[in-house]
C-alpha cells in the first residue's frame, strides 16, 4: 500500500495535507484524545478550550495554555514535519499544508503559507470586544494578563470549541481540497469539524484521500487507502525523493 501512495505523490499535480496533534506526538507533544496521554484523558475539554471554561476559570486555563506554550519551547519538529517542509521547498505549486495544529511545529520545520485552522497558541487576543483603553501597553502581567483600565483579559489566540475557524483560513483550505487530487490526512483522530469535513469534501470532489495514523480514526471510511503507521517515519518515506 505504500508504494502505492508514493506513486500516487508522485503523480499529483496539487496536493492537500491535513494535519493533527499525532504529528507532533512524536516531537513529544502530547494528542489530545490519545488514551492516558492525550490532553482530555487529564482534563475536560469543556473546561479548557471553551469560553465559558475561561470565564469560570481564567487563571487555571491560562496556566494550562502557559504550560503548553513551555512544552513547545523545549521540542523540535520531527521528520514528519521535515519531510513536508523539504516537499513543499522541491514543489512549492504541489501542496497545500492545512493543519489544527496550534504548536507552530510545521513553520519551525520550514514549511510556509500553513493554513492555521485552529490558531495558533503563542498569539494573544482580547477576551471580550477591546475598548479604547485596551492597548498592549496597558496589559498588566498576571494569570491571564489584563487591561488596567477596564480589566479585560488577554485569551490565547486558538480556537475554542463553539467558535468560528478564521473564515479566511478556512475559505483557503476548502479551495485547496476542492483542488486537489491527492488528500492526505495524518495523524488526527478526525473527531472534529469542521476540519474533519475536508477529507469529506475532498473525496466527494473526486479526489484520492490517504489516512495515516497508528491507530483506528473516524475518517478512515473516507479514505481509498489507510496506512497504519506514525507519521515521522512515513511522511519521509511518501514525500522524500
Ligand atoms: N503519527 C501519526 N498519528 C499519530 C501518532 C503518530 N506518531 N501518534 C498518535 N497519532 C494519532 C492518534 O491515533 C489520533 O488519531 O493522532 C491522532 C490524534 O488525535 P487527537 O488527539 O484527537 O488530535 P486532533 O485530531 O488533532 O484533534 C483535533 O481537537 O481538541 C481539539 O482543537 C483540538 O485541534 C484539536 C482538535
Amino acid at each position: 500500500m505504500l508504494d502505492t501512495v508514493k506513486a500516487w505523490v508522485r503523480q499529483s499535480q496539487r496536493m492537500a495535507v491535513l494535519t493533527g496533534a499525532g504529528v507532533s506526538a512524536e516531537s513529544g507533544v502530547p494528542t489530545f484524545r490519545d488514551a492516558q496521554t492525550g490532553y482530555w484523558a487529564q482534563f475536560r475539554p469543556e473546561d479548557m478550550a471553551t469560553e465559558a471554561g475561561f470565564r469560570a476559570h481564567p487563571q487555571w486555563v491560562w496556566d494550562w495554555y502557559q504550560y503548553r506554550r513551555d512544552l513547545l519551547a523545549g521540542v523540535l519538529p520531527n521528520s514528519g514535519h521535515g519531510a513536508l517542509a523539504d516537499f513543499q521547498r522541491r514543489h512549492p505549486d504541489r501542496i497545500t499544508l492545512i493543519t489544527q495544529n496550534v504548536d507552530g511545529l510545521h513553520q519551525r520545520a520550514g514549511s510556509t503559507g500553513v493554513l492555521y485552522l485552529h490558531g495558533d497558541i503563542f498569539e494573544n487576543r482580547w477576551l471580550n470586544t477591546p475598548r479604547h483603553c485596551c492597548h498592549i501597553d496597558h496589559a498588566v502581567a498576571g494569570h491571564p494578563p489584563y487591561c488596567d483600565r477596564c480589566g479585560n483579559l488577554v485569551r490565547p489566540g486558538v480556537v475554542w470549541f463553539g467558535e468560528s475557524l478564521p473564515p479566511a483560513t478556512l475559505g483557503a483550505a476548502e479551495q485547496a481540497v476542492a483542488r486537489c487530487d491527492l488528500m492526505l490526512v495524518v495523524g488526527t483522530a478526525g473527531a472534529v469539524y469542521p476540519a474533519a469535513g475536508l477529507a469529506h469534501q475532498a473525496r466527494s470532489a473526486g479526489a484520492r484521500v490517504v489516512v495515516l495514523n497508528p491507530a483506528p480514526s473516524a475518517l478512515d471510511d473516507v479514505a481509498q487507502v489507510v496506512l497504519r503507521g506514525a507519521s515521522a517515519t512515513v511522511l519521509p518515506q511518501l514525500l522524500g525523493e
